[in-house]
């Protein structure tokens, strides 16, 4: 998109605007008592100021990016679908919510969802070509990795208030099926949140579909133990239900099913019989955690803190003629986009291992959905500081860190991500 001088201006002072102020976190109630009780005039006049909102926080950050990195194709690419996706939205600041303009309106929403499919993989593409073509210090690599997790946690929240729109008021663009209308015969869907959302259900899809990949890859897979546990309050004949984005959840589990079958194959070689994998469900008053225990060998002690980065993997880079299926592992982005799952309603994943055994990994969810809250960035001085403040000369005695960065940037030579490798990343998102 070609933007004059003076047009470039004006978005620029909108952009100033917007970003003064703090997006508005939503609880998962707050998103299905809007869903049941608002009308679409009411969303749309809530979506025309926060959307811009949210977008004109992150487009702040963007601009804080290295200069070299601002400079990378695929880095370009995105900054302009979203100066494009905010203009947009622009278009409706002072419309009179009329029928037509409300058509319109959704009918952008689905265009700016479609335009924003491959953010997260062409930005992480914008990350290699940064790397490939120049030398990353400590300090850009860092500051990338918290880019990174807010642009992408931004991305997931903006995508939830463009779904839930889309999915409540689909009647204008979908010839008036219209699922969940309030009353009896309501579904038990609010937009995209489960209000019975089925624990259980969603660990053995994501266990099957991951055995599907593992099945592949390695011509055998292990089993799956699920094992429920209550606290006493609770009636124990009852299916664990939890109102939550079952597509959220389902993205998490899958990531780790995948992590822990690689890590049981590859650990155990051909054998006759492989050790299973237990899932614990456990429904406590404020938390459910779900417990993925396998005995894949575990993670040495120096690698654990280069988990969550994006791009550490220890898997083969994903072969380019493979581009078109889905691989089990490789592109070091399962254990990072998943926590900020975990993390956008005010859970956590958290992993735990003993080197020569397994690996735990626990994803915490909310038990109340009032306090199951979005988790928000929000742009402002500190932020600022953070991109310019040059990292602290370290105060202990052994900066062990680097030895893994080395090894980490050393296998990201010629790392590519084909396009086909995006189920994996951003299909749920
Ligand atoms: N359950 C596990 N057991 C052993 N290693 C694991 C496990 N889960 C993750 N890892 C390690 O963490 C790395 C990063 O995982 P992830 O972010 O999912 O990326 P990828 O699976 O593409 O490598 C893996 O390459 C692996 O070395
Ligand atoms: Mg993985």
């Amino acid at each position: 998109m070609r933007l004059s001088p003076k047009h470039f201006q004006t978005i620029a002072k909108m952009l100033d605007f917007y970003s003064q102020f703090n997006p508005s976190p939503l609880s998962i109630k707050k998103f299905i008592d809007f869903g049941l009780n608002a009308s679409e005039k009411k969303s749309f006049v809530f979506l025309r100021k926060e959307l811009p909102v949210r977008l004109a926080n992150i487009m702040k950050e963007i601009a804080l990016l290295p200069e070299n990195l601002l400079r990378m194709p695929s880095v370009i690419a995105v900054n302009d679908w979203y100066m494009r996706s905010f203009q947009e939205i622009m278009e409706f600041e002072k419309k009179d919510p009329n029928d037509q303009i409300l058509e319109h309106f959704c009918n952008e929403l689905v265009k700016i969802r479609n335009r924003h499919s491959d953010v997260v993989e062409t930005m992480a593409q914008g990350v290699l070509e940064l790397k490939e073509s120049h030398d990353v210090d400590h300090h850009t690599e860092h500051s990338i990795q918290y880019f990174l997790d807010r642009f992408y946690m931004s991305r997931i929240s903006i995508r939830m208030l463009i779904n839930q729109h889309i999915h409540l008021f689909p009647a204008l663009l979908f010839g008036g099926q219209v699922e969940n209308v309030p009353g009896p015969n309501r579904s038990k869907y609010i937009g995209c949140i489960d209000t019975q959302c089925d624990v259980v259900g969603v660990i053995r899809d994501a266990f099957e579909n991951a055995r599907f990949l593992c099945d592949q890859y390695y011509l055998a897979s292990p089993d799956l133990i699920v094992d429920v546990a209550r606290h006493p309050d609770f009636e124990s004949d009852q299916d664990i239900n939890i109102v939550y984005v079952p597509s959220h959840l389902y993205h998490i589990l899958f990531e780790l099913f995948k992590n822990s079958m690689r890590a049981v194959m590859e650990y155990h070689g051909s054998v006759d019989q492989y050790p299973p994998l237990t899932v614990t469900v456990a429904k406590g008053k404020e938390d459910i955690c779900l417990k993925m225990s396998d005995r894949g060998g575990g993670i040495p002690r120096s690698t654990t803190d280069h988990l969550f980065k994006y791009m550490y993997s220890t898997a083969p880079q994903p072969s380019k003629s493979d581009a078109h299926t889905v691989p089990l592992a490789g592109y070091g982005y399962g254990l990072p986009i998943s926590r900020l799952y975990a993390r956008y309603f005010h859970g956590d994943l958290v992993l735990m291992s003993c080197e020569g055994h397994g690996t735990d990994a626990v994803v915490y969810m909310k038990a109340l959905s009032n306090e199951a809250n979005e988790l928000l960035p929000i742009f402002n001085k500190t932020t600022s500081k953070f991109y310019r403040t040059i990292v602290q000369t370290g105060d202990w005695s052994n900066q062990a860190t680097n030895i893994g960065d080395r090894q980490m940037s050393t296998r990201l030579k010629n790392h590519q991500l084909p396009h086909s490798c995006q189920e994996s990343i951003s299909e749920a998102i």
